[in-house]
This record gives C-alpha cells, structure tokens and sequence, in this order.
C-alpha cells in the first residue's frame, strides 16, 4: 500500500517521514499539475511533478531537476496493461546526447529542446503502457559555474542519475510505482549511461560524489537496461573502431570529410594490432563455453560472433520483406541470409570518424572533453594517445573518472550489484562506434550470468526508440 493511499492517514505519516533529516527529498503528493496529450486516438491523463530538485546540495539548478509523471487512474484504484499503483514499474529515460549537459524528459511535447529522445513519444508510449515515467536531467562536459570551472566532467553525469535513482527508491513508499522496477532508457552517450546504471548498482566508487552531492539515504540498483548505441568502453574503443574499419580510409566526421593519409592510416594500424591483445584478455565465452579470442590478424570465433549478430540482423529484415538484394556483403540461398563478408560490409557501412575515433591526437574530441576536470578543459585517457599527442601539454586523465566511465570495469565485481536485465540495441548502419563494443558488453553481462538481448537493427544508423512496441513488450516480459 502506497502512502498517499491511505486518505488522512497520509498526513500523520508525512509528518513523521519530515523529521527525517533527508526531508527536502522528500516527494510531495500534493505538488503537482495535471497534464493530458492525445496518444493514438486517446486522451492520456497524468499528475506531472516537474522540476524536483533531487540532491541536497545541487551545484546545478538547471539539471539537477527531476520529472514524475503518472497516470491519474492510478490515484483511483485503477490499473494499466495488468499493473497498479503498487506495481507499475519505473522507466527512467535521460536524454543525454554527446555527454552535454541534459534536462529531463517532458510530457508536453513543446518543452522539449535537443538531446535524446527528439520527441516526447517514448514518454507517452511508456504511459499509455501504465509506466510511471521519471525522468532526470544530469551535468555535462560543458557545464561551469559562475566562477568559471567546469562542473559536469566525469564522472559528474552517471553520479547525478545514480542520485536521481537513489530519490525514487528513497520515495518509494510515498509515490506510484515500483522503484524495485527501475528500466533507465538512453540513446548512444545516454545509452552508456544506461549502461553505467546497470552496472555500477550500489559500488563503493560512486559514494563519495553521491555524498557531496547530499544524494537520497537509498540504493542506486536498477532493475533493468535499455541502451540504444552505447558509446561506452572510451578507452577501448579506439582499438575496435580500427578493427573493424581499418580498410576503409574515406570518411566524413562531423561535416569533415576526406581520405585518410598516411600517419592516420597508420594510427589506425597500431591500433587494430593492439585490439587482439585487448579482446584476448577478457576471456570472454561463447556459447558454447569455448574462448573468444583473435589471433595477430585480428581474424578469430569474436569475429565470427560479430560476423553473426549482422547475419541474424539481415534475416530478421529479410523476414520483414525488406529487399537486401542490393547488399553485395550478404550471402543468401532460398530466403536464408548464409553469411557476411565483414570487408565488404564494412564498405556498405563506411567510416566515420578518423583514428584515434575518441581519444583523438588533438585532443579536441567529445570525449577529451568529458575527461577534463574542473580546470583542464580536455584530456587524453587513453596510452596510445597520449603517447601521440599533438596537443601542446594535454594532460592524461586520472584512473578513476576513466574507470568510473566504464560499464566493463564493475559487470562482474562482487561490490556491485548489477541489473539483471539487459536490452542492447545498436543499428546495423551504425558507424559511430565499433559493434564489438556492444558484442563485448552483452558478452561479459552473459558469461556473468546476467540476461543480455542484443541486436543489430538492419539499417539503422546512429539513433533509438525506434522501436518502442518491441522496446515495451521486452519490458512487459521482465516485468511481469
Ligand atoms: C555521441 C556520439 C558520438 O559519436 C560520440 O563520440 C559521443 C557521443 C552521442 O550521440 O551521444
């Protein structure tokens, strides 16, 4: 039984809960607006509690702020698609894009500017489909204060949603829903921070930014993961991006586009040599128990893995009647996708970024961005770069926001409690980051033994919830 449920009672309860010495994190019931859209030919009703500042301390009034919405029928005994007031589980989308600063998702769609998702339809789905939708805005690489330091580097992103998670499970009894149920939802930066959610539930890492930040005395696991097009694994990921597409020298980066010369042809050489070791030491597994691992020429059963969640996302469209005729990387027989050639799908792919991808020699890249601190604008975080480096006197980050940044670094430590529910989605057009980053997540989340659904949607580029029925029916089955 939900607190405000029981009448007058709520008040004698909601005094006691006041001497707490958290209770300016304490929701309030009665602070809310009522709000309705139409969504597919139906009128959706909620009680919208926006802009809760969600930390004792927010050093950010513009991103420290979370959105509640929930459905008006659950404040009347009502029940949605089989939950209740009681049961309804948490979606917990951040709209995080390019590790910027993000403001929380809206119900109203005219509110909405920038960032993931590009309009509020993921909210609405999850509504109509009897979510509660909460939504947290977070600091970014960008964010100063008024003396001019920077306040959103690493790790300052995942610690604000960790803190936001932690409001809703400190809230539980006094709001709608579940927060046992928590489902975080992020797209490509968002993505990785779904991920970081997924991972790092509850590690000892975290708590001292928690505490600056006058976090919520709770928890901060979550029960499941939605990530589209993770960019995660940062320092790695410069190896896999050259794996794959060390080939392919043309590319076209931000409105920059040209053939690769010979230093950066063999930047990406060093760095597609130095994949193998990094992949060989995960001792990740496949299926069927063996050891995934390639051999000097980057040839080996982890390609075959990648080669086959691209095999599995053409018959998938292929089913779907899509036309792959065209597509000369694909072997078909008798409405059977047989196999891919990965060079020459790397070709239908093309590249995008130059070599390093992320911790680029200028160190002028998104993510040298992010690793700065609170005076270094932007940092190396990588050896390889840093080693390099063609900026004069950039700094390498420090170990541990790197590390903090990394899903990778916690699926599998005991002082982490990691979700047990995973869905990974990363389109098969997508050239932002290597695939083998998701395959390598998905991979270790299931030697862990934790359930992890990945695919490759056909064509997709570099995008999410574009897909928000399966995206609701895999949250229904988790749920339910
Ligand atoms: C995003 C995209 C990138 O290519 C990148 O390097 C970092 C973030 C994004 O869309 O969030």
């Amino acid at each position: 039984m939900k607190i405000y449920q029981l009448g007058s009672l709520c008040c004698l309860l909601c005094a006691a809960l006041s001497t707490n010495a958290q209770n300016k994190l304490q929701f309030d019931v009665s602070k809310y607006e009522s709000q309705t859209q139409d969504f597919n030919g139906k009128a959706i009703k909620v009680r919208a509690f926006e802009k809760i500042i969600y930390v004792e301390n927010p050093v950010d009034l513009a991103h420290h702020v979370l959105n509640i919405y929930i459905p008006e029928e659950y404040f009347n005994g009502g029940s949605i698609n089989g939950f209740t007031a009681e049961t309804a589980p948490i979606f917990f989308p951040n709209r995080v894009g390019g590790y910027m600063p993000a403001v929380p998702a809206t119900f109203i769609v005219s509110e909405q500017k920038g960032g993931f998702p590009y309009n509020n339809k993921t909210v609405l789905t999850a509504l109509s489909k009897g979510y509660i939708v909460a939504s947290a805005g977070a600091r970014g690489r960008t964010n100063k204060n008024e003396k001019g330091e920077f306040t959103g580097k690493a790790p300052a992103g995942i610690v604000d949603l960790k803190a936001a998670v932690r409001y809703l499970k400190f809230n539980d009894k006094l709001m709608a829903g579940d927060a046992n149920k928590i489902i975080s939802n992020g797209t490509s930066a968002g993505g990785a921070m779904s991920t970081l959610l997924g991972a790092t539930g509850n590690h000892p890492d975290y708590e001292p930014f928690l505490k600056t930040l006058g976090a919520a005395n709770a928890t901060d696991d979550i029960f499941a993961v939605s990530a589209y097009c993770p960019i995660t694994n940062l320092e790695n990921a410069d190896m896999a991006y050259e794996w794959q597409l060390n080939k392919i020298h043309s590319f076209n980066f931000r409105g920059k586009s040209g053939v690769l010369d010979a230093e950066s042809i063999k930047v990406s050489d060093d760095l597609k040599a130095a994949f193998p070791k990094y992949l060989n030491g995960l001792n990740l597994k496949n299926e069927s128990g063996e050891k995934l691992s390639l051999d000097a020429e980057g040839n080996g059963n982890f390609k075959d893995l990648v080669k086959s969640y691209i095999v599995a996302s053409a018959q998938k469209a292929l089913n779907a009647g899509t036309d792959l005729s065209r597509n000369s990387a694909l072997e078909m027989k008798d409405g059977k996708v047989l196999s891919v050639d990965f060079d020459a799908y790397m070709i239908y792919l093309e590249r995008m970024k130059t070599p390093p991808a992320f911790d680029a020699l200028d160190n002028k890249s998104f993510e040298n961005n992010l690793f700065g601190t609170s005076s270094v604008e932007n940092s190396h975080f990588t050896v390889y770069s840093q080693s390099h480096s063609k900026a004069p006197n950039a700094a390498m980050a420090d170990k541990q926001p790197i590390k903090m940044m990394n899903p990778m670094n916690y699926v599998g430590d005991k002082q982490a409690k990691t979700a047990q529910n995973w869905r990974i989605r990363h389109g098969a057009k997508d050239k932002d980051t290597g695939f083998a980053i998701s395959v390598i997540l998905a991979t270790q989340l299931k030697n862990k033994g934790y359930h992890a659904n990945l695919e490759l949607p056909w064509d997709k580029p570099h995008s999410g919830d574009y897909d928000l029925e399966e995206l609701f029916s895999w949250a229904d089955s988790i749920c339910k």
